[in-house]
């Protein structure tokens, strides 16, 4: 059997993979603690799950409008004026299976071959290979303490360049980008021409008072060339609704309307109305779990700071990112090797950092309970 060259050029998600190994060595009786998902413990809000249930119940089982039912566009073009300060309506939205299934559909709708898209690291898994499947080419650029490299940015474009990648807050250092660097970033694209994909899946978990700052809403001219990509997965606990978007002009919107109405069609109908019903969800509920996962940020970040000194405290998302280049040498060549030893003898899941263009780094995930969250360091500790 022969695949396409298309699926040969790109990596299967390295996340997923782990997941998998992860369920074999569980098969086998192994007890290891997750610190690898990107997603949380905490139940799917009651009120979601209700209206998923109501909408299943009066048969919302068929297909649906290709963008997205029109109430809940309305509801989010709502939130996205009153909370992200972008001045859309519904026309400015389409849903999709999950951001991921969004962000392959920008690049199919927006680039042609050899078209070049900058993505600074540390970057999400999907984000290159998302650029690749549609015949364009990934520009991976170097950040400074994991913050944005202005400099080298500049230095990236080219007249091939398309668009620029931004996730803030960022999956998977927790880094949150300041209000100057994005406007930076607006005035390179004014002034090269180019797009910016705004990755804002983390947009609701930002911690203490640092504010989530879309990308769109800096200006007019902004608005005019970002495309704005939410979704219900980790703020409303919602990973397996799959429910995403797009927020964005309304041309491109229509074409990638074009390209779903072939692709996949409507995302399910049902659980677009518990997405609607998350839009709902009262403040109280959301700074619940925004309240709870500060308490287990700090709770990881002192156990893993004993371990790993050069560990940053995250403002957004819900991830620790520690710098483990002093742990590298005759022990452990490299950031893999160290997350191996980890999996296998401290049975403790984590990513290494080269899977997100930084080798020399670990990503662990710190939307676990207090309990694993101990024992996991625990456990590392003692086996190193
Ligand atoms: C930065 C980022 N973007 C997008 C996604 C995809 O989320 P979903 O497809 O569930 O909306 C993830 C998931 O881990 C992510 O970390």
């Amino acid at each position: 059997m022969k695949v396409a060259d298309r699926i040969k050029n790109i990596e299967e998600s390295k996340s997923v993979g782990l997941a998998s190994i992860v369920a074999q060595l569980r098969s086998e009786g192994r007890q290891i603690i997750s610190l690898n998902v990107g997603e949380t413990d905490f139940p799917t809000p009651k009120n979601i799950i209700e209206a998923t249930q109501k909408a299943l119940a009066e048969n919302e089982t068929r297909y649906s409008l290709v963008e997205g039912i029109k109430d809940l566009r309305i509801k989010i073009a709502e939130k996205v004026k009153r909370d992200n300060k972008i001045d859309a309506n519904f026309e400015n939205i389409i849903i999709a299976n999950g951001s991921k299934n969004i962000l392959y559909n920008i690049f199919q709708t927006i680039i042609n071959p050899g078209d070049e898209v900058i993505i600074p690291t540390p970057y999400w898994v999907t984000f290159p290979e998302s650029v690749k499947l549609a015949s364009g080419v990934p520009i991976i650029v170097s950040s400074k303490n994991l913050q944005l490299d202005l400099h080298a940015i500049e230095n990236a474009i080219t007249s091939k360049t398309r668009a620029i990648i931004i996730n803030t807050p960022n999956n998977p250092s927790g880094e949150v980008f300041p209000k100057e660097d994005l406007e930076k970033i607006v005035a390179l694209a004014e002034k090269n021409n180019f797009y910016i994909i705004s990755d804002e899946a983390y947009e609701l978990l930002t911690f203490g008072n640092i504010p989530h700052i879309s990308l769109a809403s800096i200006s007019k001219e902004a608005f005019n060339r970002t495309f704005t990509v939410q979704s219900f997965s980790k703020s409303y606990c919602m990973t397996g609704f799959r429910i995403g978007y797009l927020v964005a002009p309304k041309e491109i919107i229509r074409g990638m309307n074009k390209l779903q109405s072939h692709l996949s069609g409507n995302s399910c109908t049902f659980a677009q109305y518990g997405a609607l019903a998350a839009l709902e969800t009262s403040e109280q509920d959301l700074n619940e779990i925004i309240e709870d996962l500060e308490t287990r940020r700090d709770f990881a970040y002192n156990l893993c700071k004993d371990i790993f000194p050069k560990t940053n405290k995250p403002d957004g998302a819900f991830y620790l990112y520690p710098n483990i280049e002093d742990f590298l040498g005759e022990r452990f060549a490299t950031d893999v090797d160290l997350a191996k030893f980890i999996l296998m003898k401290a049975n403790v899941a984590i990513l290494p950092g080269s899977f997100f263009g930084t080798p020399g780094y670990l990503r662990f995930s710190f939307a676990a309970s207090i309990e694993n969250i101990k024992a996991a360091f625990k456990q590392i500790k003692e086996a190193l």
